[in-house]
């Protein structure tokens, strides 16, 4: 389980709070997908919960233990991809499998090529991050996440820079990476169809200092016509509601 325990940020001492009061249990293999309106703290979130950002207050656990990248496996998919402008795409997606000492037989080498494959970026293999389009750079940086089978993975908006069509083919394939590992996800997106479609449970946050206004859950999980259920109906017309209430300037 991973547990945020009251956690505020500041990013320095004279500048108000970014995040206030966060808490979140999140059980094993769940999704949390988060909403919130631009500029209230979840990119700086998924910056605290893996160390990239301190906290001010609180403590973020896994499994009772504080969460560390040093004794932990964290997956990121930054909102700017993340990637080393030096290293050629598959050096970027081999990179923290090698910072973990992660031995890659052949079988390994035969899934890596499998994902990349599946995220149509074989052939970029050889490139480097400058020369490619914003979707190809998102798609290498959710390659380098989806193979290294994290203990946790957090996603800032990870499809935002992809084609509709490429977008729900990617969806499905986290979808089915998610099921084999069990992977405990935190979502950021700013699409409410996303959260909807990929989150056990839906968190909204507040304007800027972000708070956790509201935690649903996400009955559209269990049903079959995920996209166009009357339960995806039902919770689009809850969040928006809420939305519309808590967001007002
Ligand atoms: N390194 C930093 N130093 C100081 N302030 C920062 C820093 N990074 C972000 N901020 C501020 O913290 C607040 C939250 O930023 P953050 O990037 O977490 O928002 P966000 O919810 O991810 O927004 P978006 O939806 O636009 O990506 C903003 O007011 C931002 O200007
Ligand atoms: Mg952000």
């Amino acid at each position: 389980m991973l547990e945020i325990k009251n956690v505020d940020v500041y990013y320095d001492k004279n500048q108000s709070e970014v995040l206030r009061e966060i808490n979140l249990q999140i059980e094993t293999g769940e999704i949390y997908a988060i909403i919130g309106p631009s500029g209230c703290g979840k990119s700086t979130l998924l910056k605290a919960i893996s160390g990239l950002t301190p906290y001010s207050n609180g403590e973020i656990l896994l499994n009772k233990e504080k969460l560390s990248a040093k004794h932990h496996t964290i997956g990121l998919i930054p909102q700017n991809y993340g990637l080393l402008p030096w290293k050629t795409v598959f050096d970027n997606i081999l990179l923290p499998l090698n910072i973990k000492n992660r031995q890659i037989d052949k079988a390994f080498l035969n899934y890596i090529d499998e994902v990349m494959e599946k995220l149509e970026i074989s052939t970029l293999k050889e490139r480097f991050p400058n020369n490619l389009s914003g979707g190809q750079k998102q798609r290498v940086s959710i390659a380098r996440s989806f193979v290294l089978q994290p203990d946790i993975l957090l996603m800032d908006e990870p499809f935002s820079a992809l084609d509709a069509l490429t977008r729900e083919n990617i969806q499905e394939l986290f979808l089915k990476i998610w099921k084999e590992q069990n992977i405990t996800t935190l979502l950021i997106t700013h699409s409410v169809e996303e959260a909807i479609y990929l989150g056990t449970k839906i968190v909204i946050m507040s304007p800027l200092p972000g708070r956790i206004i509201k935690i649903l859950d996400n009955p559209v999980q269990k049903v079959e016509n995920k996209r166009t259920s009357v339960e995806h109906l039902q919770i689009a017309t809850d969040i928006r509601y809420i939305m519309t209430k808590e967001w007002k300037k």
